[in-house]
C-alpha cells in the first residue's frame, strides 16, 4: 500500500490545515499507509550546521528532537504531503525548521548531492493564506519545494487557498477542495 507522510504545520487547531488534514485522512482511508506528522506539537529545533550528518554514510542527524525519529519516514515514504499556512509571505518558521533539518540529506560526495534512500517521492505543498497573491505564494511554495529534492523529492505540486483567514473557511472553497481531490489523486497514484 502507497505509504504517506502528513506533515501539518499549523498551530490553529481548528484551521485550515487541520480541515484538510481530516478530509485528507479520510480520502485516502483504506488507499494508503497514513501517518501524520503535526509539527505544531513536535519539538523540531533549527539545524545546528555542525556537520555532523556528513560523517555518517546514512541520512542521520546527531540533533536528538522530534525530527530525529521521522528521518526513516520521510526516507520510506513514496509521497509526503505538507499542509501549512503562509507566514509574513513565507514558509511559517517550524516549516523552515523542517525544511533546514533534510540538510542531513545532504552528501557532498554524490553527484546529486543526495544520500536518500529514495530519490523517487512525490511531494505536495498545499498552503493556505489569508489573503494573497496567491500566484506570488505559490511560486514561493515551489522554490521551497524544490529544496526537498535532497531528500528524495524529485516530483512535485503546490497549491495555495487565498482569502481563508477564518479558520476552516477552506471548507467553503469549492474550487480549492477540487484542487486539494487533485492533489490527493496524483499522490495516491
Ligand atoms: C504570523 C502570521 C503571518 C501571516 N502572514 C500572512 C501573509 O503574509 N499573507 C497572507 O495572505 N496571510 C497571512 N497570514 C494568514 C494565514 O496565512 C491564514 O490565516 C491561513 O489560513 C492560516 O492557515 P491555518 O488555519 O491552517 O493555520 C498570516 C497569519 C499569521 C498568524
Amino acid at each position: 500500500m502507497t505509504k504517506i507522510l502528513i506533515v501539518n504545520a499549523s498551530k490553529r487547531k481548528k484551521g485550515n490545515s487541520y480541515a484538510l488534514e481530516q478530509r485528507f485522512k479520510e480520502g485516502m482511508e483504506g488507499k494508503a499507509d497514513v501517518t501524520v506528522f503535526r509539527l505544531g506539537e513536535k519539538d523540531v529545533r533549527v539545524c545546528l550546521a555542525c556537520d555532523g550528518c556528513k560523517r555518517r554514510n546514512v541520512p542521520n542527524c546527531v540533533q536528538k528532537d522530534d525530527f530525529t525519529a521521522l528521518i526513516p519516514e520521510i526516507d520510506t515514504c513514496d509521497a509526503m504531503l505538507i499542509l501549512a499556512p503562509v507566514h509574513w509571505d513565507q514558509f511559517p518558521a517550524q516549516l523552515k525548521a523542517f525544511l533546514d533539518r533534510t540538510y542531513s540529506f545532504m552528501d557532498f560526495t554524490q553527484p546529486d548531492f543526495s544520500m536518500a534512500g529514495r530519490k523517487d517521492k512525490k511531494l505536495a505543498g498545499y498552503f493556505f493564506a489569508g489573503f494573497g497573491p496567491v500566484d506570488v505564494y505559490t511560486q514561493m511554495v515551489e522554490t521551497n519545494l524544490k529544496s526537498f529534492a535532497t531528500a528524495g523529492f524529485r516530483d512535485y505540486k503546490a497549491h495555495v487557498a487565498g482569502g481563508v483567514n477564518v479558520p476552516g473557511s477552506i471548507m467553503e472553497k469549492p474550487d480549492d477542495l477540487k484542487a486539494a481531490d487533485e492533489v490527493m489523486e496524483w499522490l495516491l497514484a
